[in-house]
């Protein structure tokens, strides 16, 4: 396929030579071209320039992107979008006043999906989850990273992680895989925690490495979930299976997870809706992407990430969409571009930076998305005729999106 977009109003995060991540004040810079045109062959940006200088270029799909604006599409480096049902119940609950750290403790919470997700079958678990991942691909998400970890067996872990490799074989989106049987500790194991950290040592990691089904190793460091200790143990074991750590922590309490993540050379930490001064410190000069999800602190009402300190600190930053069924019943990154810029008050440039390049860093795949360069990915969304890219955020609740082409394919 050799398609051309031609008379684009402007061709955003256009970059000759791309970044593997922006951070501090060089995440307010989105280079763009007025009054461009974009060539996508074979699934591979293959040139760009100014309108004034196109040459005879022989497409067979030629788009008019007059009035549109033209951006890399979404890298949603942190989702679980393989999950079964849904626990619209436990959304009415909190509306009564429960908390979401009460219902996960009397039973509802991630165990509640367990439960699902054990009972169901890996046909229709595929089914449920190719209907979701359709409708971010039309929402502009063109990478997207899915963890296991509603599971909690061995075999229904496996069985989340086959059916991520299954939509990723269909669907032209490129996935990144998460192990994240750490996720809770099952009822089984409720006075035996250490049980279960040994079951994930000894079966799972090794099953997990063994069908490749992972690239990434995920736990939830938390208060009631996974020690600082349990972290170290299980990242250390991971590392035998070059499993890198993209890892929960933070969300409610700062227990000193930032650290051991960025001890064992996360890729990313993820959530860090409370952060400590020492947090902070932590991650400068580190590998690690700090990776905001604002539309999980928006569902839960919790603290939105201080994107803006951690910028403003010099740090990188990537957003998210967290979509699961308990904390982020949603996949919607246009969604999460504008608030963070609403509520984390982010510039519109530092969130789509955000968003593109940064996401790509938290999910391994800066060298083939993030950016308009040459040589990546034909991953790209065309705005319907919109005034700048500012009213991407601005306009929150809209859908502005006209098309999206992922990896050369118009979806
Ligand atoms: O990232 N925080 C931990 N895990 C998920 C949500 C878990 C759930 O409630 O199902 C999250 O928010
Ligand atoms: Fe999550």
């Amino acid at each position: 396929m050799k398609i051309l977009l031609e008379n684009i109003k402007e061709l955003i995060q256009v970059r000759e030579i791309a970044p593997n991540k922006v951070s501090g004040v060089e995440m307010n810079e989105l280079p763009s071209i007025k009054n461009a045109w974009l060539f996508l062959e074979n699934g591979i940006i293959s040139d760009f320039g100014k309108m004034k200088d196109l040459k005879d270029i022989q497409a067979s799909e030629t788009i008019d992107c007059t009035g549109k604006i033209v951006l890399p599409t979404w890298c949603d480096s942190h989702t679980h979008i393989v999950y079964a049902g849904n626990r619209e119940q436990e959304f009415v609950d909190r509306i009564n006043g429960h908390s979401y750290q009460e219902i996960a403790d009397n039973g509802g919470g991630i165990l509640n999906s367990a439960k699902k997700l054990q009972a169901i079958s890996q046909e229709d678990l595929l089914v449920q989850s190719a209907t979701r991942l359709q409708e971010v691909m039309q929402l502009g998400t063109g990478a997207i990273e899915i963890k296991s970890g509603y599971g909690l067996t061995t075999e229904a872990e496996l069985k989340m992680l086959r059916v991520a490799k299954q939509l990723e074989e269909i669907f032209p989106i490129t996935v990144k895989t998460t192990f994240l049987g750490a996720h809770a500790v099952p009822s089984e194991y409720k006075d035996n925690k250490q049980g279960y950290i040994d079951l994930i040592c000894t079966e799972m990691l090794p099953k997990v490495a063994e069908e490749n089904l992972a690239d990434y190793v995920d736990i939830f460091c938390e208060k009631g979930y996974f020690t600082v200790e349990d972290t170290h143990q299980l990242l250390s074991e991971a590392k035998k299976y070059n499993l890198i750590p993209k890892i929960h922590v933070n969300q409610f309490n700062a227990i000193g997870g930032i650290a051991a993540g960025v001890e064992h050379h996360a890729l990313s930490v993820d959530h860090l809706e409370v952060l400590n001064p020492e947090d902070i410190e932590v991650l400068k000069g580190s590998v690690t992407m700090p990776v905001a999800l604002p539309s999980c602190s928006y569902f839960l009402s919790i603290p939105y990430t201080p994107g803006r300190e951690l910028i403003d600190a010099g740090l990188p930053l990537a957003l998210a969409t967290d979509f699961n069924p308990g904390s982020t019943p949603s996949g919607n990154m246009n969604f999460v571009v504008a608030t963070a810029c609403i509520k984390m008050k982010l510039t519109p440039e530092e969130a789509i930076n955000a968003a593109t390049i940064n996401g790509a860093y938290a999910m391994g795949i800066s060298d083939t998305h993030g950016s308009i360069t040459k040589g990546k990915s034909a991953s790209v969304i065309i705005t319907k005729k919109i005034p700048s890219y500012g009213y991407l955020p601005y306009a929150f609740g809209s859908n502005l999106i006209d098309s999206v082409i992922i990896n050369g394919e118009l979806i």
